[in-house]
């Protein structure tokens, strides 16, 4: 079984203030998905230019300040998330038309999170889903919070990290805009170094080009070392390059990141 995040900066166009799917890009990668010969897989994706904007605009996550503020930020929330939910039907039905049998979940309605962290889900939900053959898709989404911000924006890569920690897959895939990570942000300065393996925080600086409200690459980048503390390792690979998604799905090797502990020798 495999986890795969897809990106919202690859599945939408996430430089626009406005939600923009990137009809191309998707159309390729559920057919790089179909082509693969993975079995069973769970994907996760992240909402671009669905999400970001929306949350930063209620500051969604953020203190409520007063009653006014908390009208204002659950209409927020009910926008985000009719946003995200109207990307996420939009890749089940390119993945549909690609035969892949993809079962959307709501991470809003079975995921609670505690100070932005998920505190609980129901995940026997996705194993029986899993079990029956299905693909589900689930993705970054807005959740009710018990203590203290009361809602948050869960990221995709959160759940990611979550679900491969409860599902222990064989591997987790995390497709994004860029080939991997780099010593600082490739989009800003050319002469950024690729970084074919993470094992700390302390090898990368990150700074965001474009508004992600979850903590961009440094967010994601976090999660992930989490989560190689456990053992589990995962990879960053770019799936704006042709192909790349297929060979990677296939076990083939392909250029990006491993965030893994070195084998000192
Ligand atoms: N050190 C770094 N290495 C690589 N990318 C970096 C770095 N610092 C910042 N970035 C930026 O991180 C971006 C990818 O993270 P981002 O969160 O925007 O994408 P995503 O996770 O694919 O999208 P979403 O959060 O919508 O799912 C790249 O486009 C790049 O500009
Ligand atoms: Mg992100």
């Amino acid at each position: 079984m495999i986890i795969l995040k897809l990106g919202g900066s690859v599945i939408t166009h996430k430089e626009e203030d406005t939600p923009t799917v990137n009809h191309e890009n998707l159309k390729r990668i559920s057919r790089e998905i179909r082509e693969s010969s993975i079995q069973k897989l769970i994907i996760v994706h992240g909402a671009g230019s669905f999400g970001h904007p929306y949350a930063k605009k209620y500051a969604i996550g953020d203190e409520i300040k007063d009653s006014e503020d908390l009208k204002r930020k659950i209409r927020g929330f009910s926008l985000t998330h009719h946003a995200v939910n109207e990307l996420n039907s939009i890749i089940c039905e390119y993945l549909r038309m690609q035969g892949i049998p993809a079962m959307p979940l709501q991470p809003s309605s079975f995921i609670l999170t505690q100070n932005k962290r998920i505190q609980s889900a129901d995940i026997r939900l996705i194993k029986k889903y899993l079990d029956m053959e299905f693909i589900p898709v689930l993705y970054g989404d807005v959740v009710l919070d018990t203590e203290p911000i009361k809602m948050a924006v869960l990221s995709g890569d959160q759940i990611t990290t979550y679900l491969a920690r409860k599902l222990k897959p064989e591997r987790v895939i995390l497709a994004t805009d860029v080939d991997g990570i780099y010593d600082k942000n490739p989009k800003k300065y050319p002469d950024a170094l690729l970084l074919e393996i993470v094992t700390s925080k302390e090898e990368i600086e990150t700074e965001e080009t474009t508004v992600d409200v979850t903590g961009g690459m440094g967010g994601k980048v976090n999660e992930l070392l989490d989560l190689l503390e456990l053992g589990i390792e995962s990879e960053i690979i770019n799936a704006n390059q042709k192909n790349n998604l297929k060979k990677v799905l296939n076990g083939e090797k392909v250029t990006g990141t491993t965030i893994k502990k070195r084998n000192y020798k």
